[in-house]
């Protein structure tokens, strides 16, 4: 019998880094995938539903190196199935990516039009599933030289440079809540060498169907925050940085 766990794990070349994503399955998570694998990483790219991630499957049928798993970061089940499967693996970069997001125009509710099960979601999905994630697969990253924990945060949540209006209550509490876990969890990844850091992407044509005036593209997007995660050093562990440079955000 073929046993399809140790096949898949078999086809990374341990010579080669390993990335897990969350959320890989569109937009900048699947440009993630598509810059690592063509820089030869390995990538487990998770999606919460692989059966219809077309893109990332075709991607994957073509570069061996991408390995297409099932992940809902609010699935313990999900969680808990994958650690369990990779247990063995060091994982160099673990990419939180994965968020329940805005559409643009119901960003802009005021306060009245907040929705308490939007804003509970937010929450499960932008700040307790990174949370979950980090506390299954911090063995894998600690079994890495070099390990770094990155998670994808949004000026939104920034009190020093958000826009001064009311919007995206929702976002911006779970994001800021994520940014919370991060800069603790720093503190105890130091003492083993890790890098936890927040990366926002910057403003990014995601909305399908919608140009946002000053946006950039994905794949510009992506580019310059795989060349910072890169250049990252423990001096940058703890901090919240921006795509472009590298600068520090204010909280
Ligand atoms: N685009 C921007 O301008 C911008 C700005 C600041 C920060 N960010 C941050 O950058 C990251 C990526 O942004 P994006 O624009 O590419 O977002 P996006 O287009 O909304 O994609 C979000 C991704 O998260 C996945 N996801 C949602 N709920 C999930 C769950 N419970 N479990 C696993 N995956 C789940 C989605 O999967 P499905 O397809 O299954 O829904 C999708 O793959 C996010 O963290 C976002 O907050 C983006």
């Amino acid at each position: 019998m073929v046993n399809l766990l140790s096949f898949e794990i078999e086809a990374f070349d341990n010579k080669q880094p390993t990335l897990l994503i969350t959320g890989s399955n569109r937009n900048i998570g699947l440009e993630f995938v598509k810059q690592y694998s063509e820089k030869k990483w390995n990538v487990i790219a998770t999606t919460r539903k692989p059966e219809t991630s077309k893109e990332l499957n075709d991607f994957a049928k073509n570069n061996p190196n991408v390995v297409v798993e099932k992940l809902d970061v609010t699935s313990n089940k999900d969680i808990n199935a994958l650690a369990e499967k990779y247990s063995d693996q060091a994982i160099d970069l673990l990419l939180s990516n994965a968020a329940l997001t805005p559409r643009y125009k119901s960003g802009f509710k005021k306060i009245s039009g907040v929705e308490e099960d939007i804003t509970r979601q937010s929450f499960e999905i932008n700040a307790i599933g990174p949370l979950k994630i980090i506390q299954a697969f911090m063995p894998n990253v600690e079994k890495s030289k070099n390990g770094k924990i990155i998670a994808m945060s949004s000026k939104a949540s920034s009190f020093g440079e958000r826009l001064k209006m009311p919007m995206m209550y929702s976002y911006a509490m779970s994001k800021a809540a994520l940014n919370s876990m991060i800069y603790t969890l720093s503190f105890e990844t130091k003492r083993k060498n890790i890098l936890s850091v927040l990366i926002s992407p910057g403003m990014v044509n995601t909305t399908p169907g919608m140009k946002i005036p000053g946006a950039i593209e994905t794949e510009e997007s992506v580019t310059k925050m795989v060349a910072l995660i890169d250049s990252l050093t423990m001096d940058d562990n703890g901090k919240f940085i921006d795509y472009e440079d590298g600068r520090t955000i204010p909280w």
